[in-house]
């Protein structure tokens, strides 16, 4: 698919824009903080419901405006559809399809596909298991739109079970310090504690099939960014994607998942009462990325992680294209991290893609295999060259 059209109202630094897209590459040229990112940030929204720069909305309205918008014209083989989302921090975002009536913003997902690499994503490697988690739900939902639905009602429920795991933990608290009788606290946490084991068949269900999409994925993903990285850095590999459940086991299928989650939540049972807080889940696990014998956190050089980073994400590209969801891919601000032969070979690898979006702050920055549209980017004006 390609983006044909994209206007933005109020999105970051632009009170408006209107940018018509080609397929093949566009690069989006223009000096620091002029707004290149911005655009590309509207294009990846509309694909995943997130920034890749922020975890909330507000940054993303135009200081002083009270909602934003992102429109995107898309083309996928003949067919054409128009996707909006209006953005409402501290409300709900509201979204449509050509036009039609509301839609909930997750319905729209699938129509605008992306792959975007940008600086930030130094923090797959080096961060926290947080934004390695992002990355494969991400991913899910981008090779399976419903996955949406599973993701929320996983963290719906794990909210309503960490709730609960908090209120018995603050009725076993409060009994014992204002020397209640005992009965009375226990009898309470009691009835908590009854409700909790529905909650966590709910747990356990839409964790295990959460579960068994990370690790199909992973699955696939691991030879695809395995050749990347060899393309990107030869013989600098090999590269390994383990990942770390935070319940214990060998299980592959969705229902022996579900089994093992249903096992360690029994067993953390009591750590959680006292804790307050769900301790199993898809929520506490993490991917161990690895870079030869060594995990590349802590110990690959920053060139080494960069391509780490990249070799992920031209492997989500490869995956989603081999899949038949060919998505746009973004590139924002790397070329200039790279020396002239990495800039080389990643250039000759995207170039062939159906819609290439690039970001730079000098012309010089963007590689010649990369001929396509030019756009300069100065001011909140967006202009063809
Ligand atoms: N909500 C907002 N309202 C108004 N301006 C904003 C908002 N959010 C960001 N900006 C402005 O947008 C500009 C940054 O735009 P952007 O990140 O797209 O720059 P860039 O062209 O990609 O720069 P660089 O080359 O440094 O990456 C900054 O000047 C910032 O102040
Ligand atoms: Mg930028």
């Amino acid at each position: 698919m390609h983006v044909t059209h994209l206007s933005l109202a109020d999105f970051r630094s632009y009170a408006r824009v209107e940018v018509p897209l080609d397929p093949g590459v566009t690069a989006f040229v223009g000096p620091n903080g002029q707004g290149k990112t911005n655009l590309v940030e509207a294009v990846g929204y509309l694909a995943t419901l997130g920034s890749h720069r922020v975890a909330s909305d507000a940054p993303l309205v135009r200081m002083g405006a009270e909602r934003a918008v992102i429109r995107a014209q898309v083309r996928q083989g003949e067919r054409q559809q128009l996707v909006e989302l209006e953005l409402n921090p501290g409300r709900s975002n509201r979204a449509r399809i050509n036009r039609s009536s509301q839609v909930r913003p997750r319905d729209i997902l699938g129509i605008v596909r992306t792959v975007l690499f940008a600086p930030e994503d130094l923090a797959l490697v080096k961060g926290d298991p947080g934004e390695r988690r992002r990355f494969l739900d991400e991913l899910i939902t981008a090779r399976s739109p419903r996955m949406a639905g599973v993701r929320s009602d996983y963290d719906r429920v794990l909210k309503q079970r960490n709730t609960l795991l908090k209120s018995a933990a603050l009725a076993r608290r409060h009994g014992g310090r204002r020397g209640a009788p005992p009965a009375r606290a226990e009898s309470s946490a009691g009835a908590d504690l009854s409700t909790l084991d529905v909650w966590d068949q709910h747990l356990a269900r839409a964790g295990a099939e959460l579960l068994a999409q990370r690790l199909d994925l992973i699955a696939a993903l691991q030879p695809l960014a395995d050749k990347a990285y060899e393309q990107l850095a030869p013989g600098g590999g090999p590269l390994a994607l383990e990942y770390k459940p935070s319940a214990p086991g060998e299980a592959q299928t969705r229902e022996d998942l579900y089994t093992q989650l249903m096992a360690a939540l029994a067993d953390v049972r009591k750590q959680e009462i006292e804790r307050g807080v769900t301790l199993a889940g898809p929520h506490r696990d993490d991917l161990l990325l690895k870079l030869g014998q060594l995990p590349a956190k802590g110990y690959a050089s920053h060139g080494e992680s960069w391509s780490y980073a990249l070799a992920l994400r031209l492997a989500s590209y490869d995956l989603l294209r081999a899949e038949g969801n060919e998505p746009v891919l973004v590139l924002d601000d790397v070329f200039a991290e790279l020396d002239t032969r990495r800039r080389e070979r990643l250039a000759e690898l995207v170039a062939p893609g159906e819609q290439v979006l690039v970001t730079a702050a000098v012309d010089d920055d963007v590689p010649h295999v990369l001929t396509g549209a030019r756009y300069a980017v100065s001011e909140g004006t967006v202009e063809r060259v």
